[in-house]
């Protein structure tokens, strides 16, 4: 009977309000439909500060490949006057009226569903008319609102801006919003003539608005057929810095107009690599022009829209009185990533989000190559692959990871796929294709993939044809081989494998087998199955070619696919080492029989350490000190290799080795035997302090500009070690400029050394201390100096201060801007004191927190990391663990990432169970 009732209602539901009942419910859209043109007029009000909004209207042609009754589309938060819609067919002889009988919406997915009087019929063409309106709202995504204050009025200016991907085109018009609908789009924007207005492509025409007076219309040229995520427009009253292209096209860098000065590096840089990709892909830049903008208010880092790329003012924007090398490097690195984006993304892109990887891993891999090409002093190529190796050698040893290419269902599952995964291991693997390979097949098959999907969508399998073709004509791969088996074991499957590599000294061989490698190490062996086809190349003491990358032989996986234990003939003699994977060319860890590792070792102790290539002395660290971590290794094996440190001044192996030691100082700095790993952590530091000449400036007589990044990495693990005199240096630089009389202007702390020295002298320092920060950064006018002093703020020591920088960070009405707070959480999370308080708060606050981010998860997930590096008892594990399965609804876009949080906790609980004891007793013998 209750049932019956129920039938009932719910069919009475359906006949009396159509509006809620979905008729459609894949979260596909349907493909009867085609669209090829937008029309796209939007009014834009910013002048009075309680009425910001958008009008608009867009028509859309669409053409229909199937008949149809219903035309179905995106449309999120939009007004749409339906006694407005009008459709009409416009193709053939017959121009004739339709109309929309009814409408109901999809609210999963997001759809506006029109049921029409007449069937579409395949073949025709229509024209639908839609007026909508919506407020501009501040959250950073779809159309939304963003401010800065004039220095001189002290009053607020607003500006509007967009950020459409992966999925909010839908909240700024309706259209059909998945990656696959590219169409042309005609812009038209309305404004109050006080602004100006930018988008995609030049302006066509600007005309006076028909009724409001001092409004104005501009309309833009005529887009490429493009994907709606691309599509990107602002109003506002920035400048701009005119740089000139050599191929005509305009190129522009837009700030806010008392930021303009900080545009001249952007406007450099920007031309000179997108005329490196023009050569590199063999593909002119298909746009008239190209803008870059620095918006106050932005999520992401940056994104690429089609001659339109909108930054954060903090990775776009660069004044030499107050940005360090550091900060340069990451900018010269983002604008050489989303110009990448240019073609791997925009002019080719992704069929659907599943492949997402192939814009992101790409950027991220050619960025690296861009910024090597115009700035060969800075090494940028090795140091951003180290970086990219690492990070994904970090997440994907986890078995709550995913394949590079992963299916996707949901609008959140997209934004999770943002991650180290898509980004970093999507650049290895590229890295690795192409040093295997070699240049001339790698860009051969690149050029020949972007031509032949141009202004189209393309899934892997496409980029794996087109190299498969060229590895062939060139004789890079021998025939019986394909790219798309090899390349298939890396990106669908998760993980990658450990090789063990068993030395036969008497007959100068080597037997290879290989397994998953994972970080639980108490998950057995039967689990820890897969199989990755390895390209591998090797050298030996005697050899000593670090520079031919190409693969003398191959890892197979058999049909089973089963890893085939594999015998190389290496040659090297009984006393020679022997390394596998030539500057860490395919990813993967590479683990020795003793005897190996005993003769690396002690190559790396000697005067001839630098024999061995500096990537791969990196990867030396690396492994063993994973291998300790899990059990493969001891840590006294793992500490004779670290040992070898006191002789090293090349920044990549202590970056590898910084970042894994950093690790086990979060764990172990809540724990009484911290004091013995402290002592053993200044005594590897100090001969590179002092080499450095520690804290003092000796920046202007550096003869390379790698030793600048040294320098400030060294000096600033040195400050939190106590090394010599890092600490009372950093005071009294900090010192000095509070003494200054005008601290805003005058600031004697060396550019590079400043968020080492602000970060000391907080941890150290008082109320005052701290204030004075938080005053600079309210006046600093720089992004980058900006970001440096969020990230200090954090250091304190002192709760109450901590506790109210905390609540500041997710306050709307504070000083900080949404896009910064997970800096501030990220940087008192860090702290030893800072974490525990983080971790309370973070429980205690997770539905503010929920609601203060959401739907951009991306972010949120970011606060996890620090506070899963640092949870290491089963109490906070457990602790942990029931707060995830309570606050399920509220973590529902971070799932991955608390699974992956909670995995990581589990290895640390892990660590103390059975290193702590062997790793304090070793340690201890090396002091
Ligand atoms: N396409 C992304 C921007 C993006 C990220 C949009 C996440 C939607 C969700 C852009 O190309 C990008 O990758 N930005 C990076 C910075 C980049 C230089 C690594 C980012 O935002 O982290
Ligand atoms: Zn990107």
């Amino acid at each position: 009977m209750k049932c019956f009732l129920l039938l009932v209602l719910v069919i009475g539901l359906d006949l009396s309000s159509a509006n809620s009942i979905p008729s459609y419910n894949h979260y596909r859209l349907p493909t009867a439909l085609r669209p090829q043109k937008y029309y796209l007029r939007i009014l834009t009000l910013l002048e009075s500060p309680d009425d910001l909004r958008f009008v608009g209207n867009v028509q859309i042609v669409i053409e229909a490949l199937k008949n149809t009754r219903n035309i179905t589309l995106h449309s999120k938060n939009l007004t749409i006057d339906e006694s407005r819609i009008t459709l009409r067919q416009i193709s053939g002889a017959s121009n004739k009226d339709n109309c929309v009988s009814s409408t109901s919406v999809n609210p999963t997915h997001d759809y506006y569903i029109m049921h029409t009087c007449e069937e579409l019929l395949a073949g025709n063409v229509y024209k639908l008319g839609l007026p909508f309106s919506a407020d501009l709202t501040r959250q950073l995504f779809g159309y939304y609102l963003s401010s800065y204050k004039n220095p001189v009025t002290n009053k607020t200016r607003w500006l509007s801006a967009t950020q459409f991907e992966p999925s909010f085109a839908r909240k700024a018009f309706p259209c059909f919003d998945e990656p696959g609908f590219k169409a042309s789009f005609v812009v038209t924007l309305g404004y109050h003539k006080q602004f100006k207005a930018i988008s995609n492509m030049p302006v066509r025409e600007i005309r006076k608005h028909e009724s409001l007076q001092n409004y104005i219309w501009c309309e833009f040229q005529e887009s490429v057929p493009m994907s709606t995520y691309l599509v990107a427009y602002s109003v506002n009253d920035f400048t701009f810095k005119p740089s000139t292209l050599p191929n005509g096209a305009l190129f522009r860098t837009w700030a806010r107009p008392n930021a303009i000065d900080q545009c001249n590096y952007a406007a450099e840089f920007g031309p000179k690599v997108l005329q490196y990709y023009e050569e590199f892909f063999g593909i002119r830049y298909p746009l008239p022009k190209i803008d870059q903008m620095a918006v106050p208010d932005f999520s992401a880092g940056a994104m690429e829209n089609w001659g339109l790329v909108k930054y954060r003012e903090s990775t776009l924007l660069y004044s030499p009185n107050h940005s360090s090398l550091a900060d340069k490097q990451d900018l010269a690195n983002v604008i050489a990533h989303e110009l990448a984006h240019q073609w791997f993304g925009n002019l080719v892109t992704m069929k659907w989000w599943t492949d997402l990887w192939l814009n992101e891993g790409f950027a991220t891999y050619v960025a690296g190559l861009g910024v090597q090409k115009i700035h060969p002093e800075w090494d940028s190529r090795d140091k951003s692959s180290l970086v990219a190796l690492m990070a994904s050698f970090r997440l994907d040893s986890l078995v709550s990871s995913h394949p590079i290419s992963r299916p996707i269902r949901m609008v959140a599952e997209i934004e999770e796929s943002f991650d180290a995964i898509s980004y970093q291991k999507g650049s290895a693997v590229l890295r690795m294709m192409h040093l295997f390979m070699g240049e001339e097949s790698f860009r051969t098959g690149l050029k020949e993939y972007l031509k032949l999907y141009a202004y189209k969508n393309a899934e892997q399998n496409n980029l794996w044809e087109s190299l498969t073709t060229a590895a062939h004509q060139n004789g890079a791969l021998a025939g019986h081989y394909d790219i798309n088996t090899i390349m298939d074991s890396w990106t669908l499957q998760t993980g990658y494998p450990v090789l063990n590599i068993t030395r036969d000294y008497s007959a100068g061989t080597a037997e290879i087998t290989q397994e998953r490698y994972l970080r639980n190490s108490q998950i057995p062996q039967a689990d820890r199955v897969g199989c990755w086809w390895v390209p591998l190349s090797y050298t030996s003491r005697e050899e000593n070619d670090f520079n031919t990358t190409a693969p003398k032989a191959w890892m197979e996986c058999s049909s089973t696919d089963e890893g085939v234990p594999t015998i190389i003939d290496h040659q090297a003699g009984p006393d020679e080492w022997l390394i596998l994977n030539i500057q860490l060319s395919t990813p993967y860890k590479a683990n020795y029989d003793a005897r190996n590792w005993k003769l690396l070792i002690d190559a790396l102790n000697s005067k001839e350490f630098e024999s061995i290539h500096v990537i791969n002395r990196a990867q030396l660290l690396d492994d063993v000190l994973y291998f300790a971590w899990t059990g493969e290794q001891d840590y006294e094996t793992a500490l004779q290799v670290t040992n070898y440190l006191r002789r090293e001044r090349d920044l990549i192996p202590w970056k590898s080795a910084l970042d894994n030691l950093k690790l086990l100082n979060r764990i172990l700095r809540q724990t009484p035997n911290f004091g013995s790993f402290k002592r053993y952590m200044k005594r590897l530091l100090t001969p590179i302090y002092e080499h450095l000449h520690g804290m003092n400036d000796t920046f202007s007589s550096m003869p390379q500009q790698d030793e600048v990044l040294l320098k400030t990495t060294v000096v600033n693990v040195a400050c939190q070690y106590d090394v010599s005199d890092c600490v009372t240096q950093a005071q009294a630089y900090f010192r000095r400029w509070r003494a200054e009389a005008n601290p805003d202007e005058n600031n004697p702390v060396p550019l590079n050394l400043r968020s080492t020295v602000y970060c000391t002298a907080i941890g150290q320092g008082t109320e005052e201390d701290w204030n004075f920060l938080w005053t600079r950064y309210r006046k600093s006018n720089v992004g980058s100096e900006r970001q440096t002093i969020l990230s200090t703020l954090g250091c304190s020591k002192e709760v109450w201060i901590l506790q109210r920088y905390m609540e500041k960070s997710f306050d709307p009405k504070s000083a900080i801007r949404k896009q910064d707070s997970s800096l501030c959480f990220q940087a008192v999370a860090s702290g030893q004191v800072g974490f525990l308080l983080a971790k309370q708060y973070f429980i205690e606050n997770v539905e503010l927190i929920h609601k203060y981010y959401y739907p951009q998860t991306r972010t949120m997930s970011r606060l996890l990391t620090p506070l899963s590096e640092q949870v290491s008892t089963l109490s906070d594990l457990k602790k942990f663990r029931s707060f995830a399965n309570d606050s399920r609804q509220l973590l529902k876009g971070i799932r991955q990432a608390m699974q992956q949080s909670l995995e990581t906790m589990l290895t640390n609980v892990q660590w103390m169970d059975w290193n702590y004891h062997q790793f304090s007793r070793t340690i201890r013998r090396h002091l």
